[in-house]
């Protein structure tokens, strides 16, 4: 593999607790090359999913942060100007379809459209990525897939994906798991015993029933992982919860009191 790729490969395998069939799917996908949607809420495992996916599979994966500033050349690559003269980079995406790897747009939803549709051409029977600047017009590798993330409910309608976009992927839907699984997940990746993982388990899960009465977005699995962390290191529960689970999510001090009375109901 050459070294521009190389980087990029995973090489320890990361830890990913199944949840359902969706390693299955992933790699039926993958095994014909369509372009993945993940979609789900944040800190719920979609980016530990792919690294885990790309690991599985022995591939390189490439994954770029969306954002509103974010241009088509950013991904597809410009001319930079040095001291010989004028050389062509490739973006992040122009490497990932010329050397075969996982291309992950993460929260593609925040580039700008004009910059999404640089991603069809890659995404339909072509295969293909046009560097118009450059006058190349780049051949996929066999091994190339590409694959979004989306968190629901997070779009307005000024910002959401064009049906024209949408349509170019399946789509697996991510959740926070089962209170058993995602105990066993908090247990795992902190250190906590599983008596103290699942009393965090339940706390996530009273917040997130307070979802759209007064909070935007429950308390999310990388949250209680904070929350975990810290008390592996010995900080007091009801501290290590304030500061990881409450804080954060509100500034409303109803809303605060009634998540400090969810933590204390535990511990
Ligand atoms: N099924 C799982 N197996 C193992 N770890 C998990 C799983 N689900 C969540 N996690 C843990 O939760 C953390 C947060 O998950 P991750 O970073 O994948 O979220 P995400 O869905 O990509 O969020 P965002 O949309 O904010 O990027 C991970 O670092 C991992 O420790
Ligand atoms: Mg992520």
């Amino acid at each position: 593999m050459s070294p521009e790729i190389d980087q990029y490969l995973v090489r320890n395998m990361p830890y990913y607790r199944t949840v359902a069939d969706e390693v299955d799917l992933y790699e039926a996908a993958y095994s014909v090359r369509m372009p993945m949607m993940l979609k789900g809420p944040t800190g719920c495992g979609k980016t530990r999913f792919i690294e885990y996916m790309a690991w599985k599979l022995g591939k390189p994966l490439i994954t770029v942060a969306c954002n509103e500033d974010m241009t088509a050349s950013d991904l597809v690559g410009r001319f930079l100007l040095d001291a010989s003269g004028t050389r062509w980079q490739d973006g992040p995406l122009a490497i990932a379809a010329r050397f075969g790897a996982i291309c992950y747009l993460d929260e593609v939803v925040e580039a700008r459209q004009d910059t999404t549709v640089v991603i069809h051409p890659l995404t339909d029977a072509r295969r293909v990525l046009p560097l118009e600047k450059k006058g190349e017009l780049v051949q996929a590798h066999p091994d190339f897939q590409i694959v979004i993330s989306y968190n629901p409910g997070y779009q307005s309608l000024m910002k959401d994906l064009k049906q024209s976009t949408k349509q170019r992927f399946g789509a697996l839907d991510f959740n926070y798991p089962a209170h058993d699984i995602e105990t066993e997940i908090v247990a795992h990746e902190t250190g906590v015993s599983v008596e103290i993982a699942g009393k965090l388990v339940s706390i996530a899960e009273r917040a997130r029933n307070l979802k759209g009465h007064g909070l935007d977005e429950g308390i999310s699995t990388r949250m209680l992982i904070y929350a975990g962390s810290l008390i592996t290191k010995g900080v007091e529960p009801l501290a290590a919860c304030h500061m990881t689970l409450v804080r954060p999510i509100t500034d409303d001090p109803d809303m605060r009191d009634a998540l400090d009375a969810a933590v204390s109901t535990f511990f």
